[in-house]
């Protein structure tokens, strides 16, 4: 949970603040800011007395604490002026809310640093302030040293970009509890009491299938996944209807795999725990589709998760295997572990097949390899349309959520091809296993619809600490891209 989750707007000077904790800024340079050279006037000077004896540099995150009568008053550092960006701004809150939880204040003033009139930037400082309150603590019992920030109110902004940034900022927290949330509590019907709750909240249609509606509909390598776990799967659906009828809808579809053993191909044991996090591409539609259920665009989107555990068993599907997915194409499974694929080949077809779709986008931890090739810096993508793949970057440079893309050349996808099954569930052994794994799903995309795979198996956790990031465990990463990307 994040301990802020609302961000207020004042148009109130700040004397008339009553938060225990006012904050300014200051620039590289060593130039305060507006708000920042008031206050050092009214306490005689004695900000700039630490500027000049050079403890306060104003490099990113560095800040240093002063007091009125009223207010403890920080000076938070924002690196060089002339970078001052969106995503700078982002830091800055991030820095504000981890310095104020450290501080353990109960409520916050913060000077809107945006620097464009419309104060557009909002957004980015209460994603930034939101994200940076997120804290991991619900299965800790009687934590005595818990911060209790509650409050917090930007001075001069502009209401509604921080409402809105407040609110994406919320869908990243819910997508970093789920994956942060254990196997046991994470399960997939606790993924599908989500959807109900977030479908609840923005009029949607919430459709789940459980086991056998899985195989009725002729889910094959869903249920195939499923068969070793006696944790019930389930296959959910969230539809929005924001746009016009005849609007063709946009398709989010995530991997929820709730726990990935590997299965009779099964893990080394070592880290084997960080496999609850294989559902974070769940968590990022579920994510989005919170944001949208509070933002309300005009848009028709559909949500769609595959959820199961994936362990071993009597029951459990083995290596060999000849599986049937929803398209009807035929899969050989040589490895129980690559099952994150599976599931998706059954939800890709599905809404493909029952969807003219404007676009459909993936989100799946779908290979270790990507972590070789990109580290947790960025997420892999690859899919069959330049200029939806053109859009995409553009979203990633705009909100600072770094991508990478691979090819999905003919090469790649001869890979695929099984000897005895339309496809396999393997590339070439050791070779290009990111590209593999798109290459496969591309199987199961309908021809025509245009397509992006997010492989987030780097990049949906154990990224180094940003400002506005958690210190470990989920990161609710591509959300904000997603957002950016639909144009809300
Ligand atoms: N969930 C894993 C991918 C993964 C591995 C994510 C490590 C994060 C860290 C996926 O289901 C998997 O096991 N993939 C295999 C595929 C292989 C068998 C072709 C992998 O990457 O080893
Ligand atoms: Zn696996
Ligand atoms: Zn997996």
């Amino acid at each position: 949970m994040s301990y802020l989750s609302q961000i207020q707007n004042t148009e109130q000077g700040w004397s008339e603040s009553k938060a225990q904790l006012l904050t300014v800024g200051i620039f590289q340079n060593q130039e305060l800011t507006p708000l920042g050279q008031t206050i050092d006037e009214h306490l005689a000077g004695v900000i700039s007395k630490a500027v000049r004896l050079d403890d306060l540099t104003g490099k990113q995150g560095e800040s240093r604490t002063f007091y009125d009568d009223e207010h403890i008053v920080l000076v938070m550092g924002l690196g060089r002026k002339e970078d001052f960006d969106s995503e700078a701004i982002r830091k800055a809150g991030g820095s504000i809310a981890k310095t104020a939880l450290s501080m353990k204040v109960t409520s916050l003033a913060v000077e809107c640093l945006c620097t464009c009139s419309e104060k557009l930037d909002c957004q980015a400082l209460a994603e930034g302030l939101v994200l940076g309150s997120y804290r991991f603590n619900s299965h800790r019992t009687g934590d005595e040293d818990s911060p209790d920030l509650e409050d917090v109110t930007v001075l001069g902004g502009n209401e509604n970009c921080l409402s809105k940034g407040a609110i994406i900022a919320n869908g990243v927290c819910l997508a970093r509890d789920l994956g942060n949330h254990p196997a046991n509590v994470a399960t997939p019907t606790r993924l599908a009491e989500e959807a109900q709750r977030v479908g609840a909240k923005g009029g949607m249609n919430v459709t789940i299938f459980d086991r056998q509606e899985i195989v009725e509909q002729g889910m094959g390598a869903l249920a195939a996944v499923a068969q070793g776990s006696d944790e019930p799967p389930k296959f959910i659906t969230l539809e929005y209807k924001g746009g016009h009828e005849d609007q063709k809808p946009i398709a989010l579809v995530g991997k929820g795999l709730t726990f990935d053993s590997g299965g009779i191909s099964i893990k080394p044991s070592g880290k084997m725990d960080e496999m609850k996090f294989d559902m974070c591409g769940s968590a990022v539609v579920l994510g989005v589709m919170q944001a949208v259920a509070e933002l309300k665009p005009a848009l028709n989107i559909i949500g769609v998760i595959p959820s199961t555990e994936n362990l071993l068993g009597a029951k459990a599907f083995k290596p060999g295997d000849i599986l049937k997915a929803y398209n009807g194409k035929t899969i050989e499974v040589l490895n129980t572990d690559a099952e994150g694929r599976l599931i998706l080949a059954d939800a890709l077809s599905y809404v493909t097949k029952n969807h003219d779709l404007e676009y459909v986008l993936d989100f799946a931890t779908l290979t270790g390899a990507v972590l070789v090739a990109l580290g947790h810096h960025a997420t892999g993508i690859m899919g069959t349309d330049e200029e939806l793949i053109r859009k995409v970057k553009a979203s990633s440079a705009r909100t600072g959520e770094k991508v990478w893309d691979f090819p999905l050349w003919e090469e790649y996808c001869d890979e695929v091809k099984s000897k005895v099954a339309d496809v396999k569930n393997l590339g070439n052994e050791r070779n290009a296993g990111t590209i593999a794994g798109g290459a496969f799903l591309k199987e199961f995309v309908k021809n025509d619809t245009p397509w992006v795979h997010f492989d987030i198996a780097g990049s949906a956790w154990g990224e180094k600490e940003k400002p506005y990031g958690p210190k470990a465990g989920a990161t609710g990463n591509m959300i904000r891209l997603v957002i950016d990307l639909l144009g809300i």
